[in-house]
């Protein structure tokens, strides 16, 4: 990360920095629209939102207040260039209520035109009328994350559990009437964090593939499970190093057995599994992909991912906007700039403040 200048910088600078790039056809720009709530948060997440229920004081300030101010904010970035893609992260995107993504929708200039919209979601929180205006709003995917089909281990990690029918019902709605494709996302090593629990992914990509036929499976291995520093691959130990590699190997041994019983489903990203020990060491936390999808179609999906700074194409330009407490998202500039976008009159405080009155 220290090649790249990251910057904590304020709106006007940011404008100012987009206005005088030299932008070239080739160009991309994604927009990334926080969902930084959850109802719930699930004890193996890295990325968990603040506990705030749906219609709370600061979920509705958040919604109705903060963010159509920053879009109002950012008019004129998101009038400049149609973006190529917007993802709706978090957090748990899919807390926004029907009446809330519409109003947010209207509000984003050329949301329609947008060519790849996703938005991501806990399954518990998706509803057929959710899925009705994704599809209004031609929206190409959603991503739900499972992380595992196991209840009583989705139970002792304090998630909210999905209910099995309700979810092959959803996904089968957005894939034959909606024409909305549907990613599922597993976590793996979140039983004992070692190789024994490959058996539950097994369990968990058999079922998938037979009963919930995604488009797409993303499978993630627990990051923290490997190291307390898990972002500075460098500074693990011989010991971590060893075991993180006993890991990715058994995995991807995992992944391979089921995947060979389902013609219909395609290995992506293949070099992945390839890989040496020695090479599996530089992509030790990388996710893996089984798809209903070719290797061109799986490249697009890719192509338009607000992909994580700095493991982006040069060509790749992120407005990441909203956030709160610890949640910021990123803005960057191909690979010259890196920021996160201070907004110190709407920091937890603030919306702390409201709350107690
Ligand atoms: C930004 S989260 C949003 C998920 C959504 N809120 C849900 O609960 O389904 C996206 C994905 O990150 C993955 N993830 C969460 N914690 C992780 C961890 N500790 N290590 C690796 N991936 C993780 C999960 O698979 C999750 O579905
Ligand atoms: S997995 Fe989803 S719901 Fe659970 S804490 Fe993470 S972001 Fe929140």
């Amino acid at each position: 990360m220290s090649r790249y200048t990251f910057k904590e910088t304020n709106i006007e600078a940011f404008k100012k920095y987009w206005r005088d790039k030299q932008w070239k056809p080739s160009d991309r720009f994604n927009l990334y629209i926080d969902g930084p709530f959850c109802v719930q948060q699930c004890g193996f997440c890295i990325h968990r939102g603040d506990r705030v229920s749906i219609n709370s004081p600061i979920y509705n300030r958040y919604y109705k207040e903060y963010i159509p101010y920053l879009l109002e904010l950012f008019e004129e970035v998101l009038s400049f260039k149609v973006p190529d893609s917007i993802y709706f992260g978090g957090g748990t995107a899919n807390l926004m209520t029907t009446e809330i993504m519409v109003d947010l929708f209207k509000q984003i200039p050329n949301m329609k035109e947008i060519p790849y919209k996703v938005m991501e979601g806990h399954p518990a929180f998706m509803t057929k009328e959710k899925i009705d205006i994704l599809a209004d709003y031609n929206f190409s995917y959603i991503s739900l994350g499972l992380q595992t089909l196991d209840m009583s281990l989705l139970k002792r990690h304090n998630r909210i559990p999905h209910k099995p029918e309700k979810l092959k019902h959803l996904i089968r709605y957005c894939q034959e009437e909606k024409k909305v494709h549907v990613n599922c996302d597993l976590l793996t090593f979140i039983n004992k964090g070692n190789a024994e629990d490959i058996q539950i992914l097994k369990n968990d990509l058999k079922l998938l593939m037979e009963e919930y036929g995604p488009n797409l499976i993303t499978i993630y291995p627990e990051y923290q499970g490997f190291s307390k520093n898990y972002t500075d691959i460098t500074s693990f130990s011989i010991k971590e190093m060893d075991e993180a590699v006993t890991k990715i190997r058994s995995l991807r041994r995992g992944i391979m057995s089921q995947v060979r019983k389902k013609p219909r489903y395609n290995l992506l990203k293949e070099n992945r599994i390839e890989l040496n020990d020695e090479a599996i060491k530089e992509f030790l936390l990388d996710d893996y992909y089984i798809g209903k999808l070719s290797q061109e179609e799986f490249k697009k999906f890719h192509q338009y991912c607000c992909s994580s700074f700095p493991f982006h194409p040069p060509e790749q330009n992120v407005l990441g906007i909203g956030g709160y407490s610890r949640r910021k998202p990123y803005s960057y500039l191909g690979r010259e700039h890196y920021f996160t976008i201070e907004n110190k009159d709407w920091q937890p405080k603030i919306f702390k403040q409201m709350e107690d009155k």
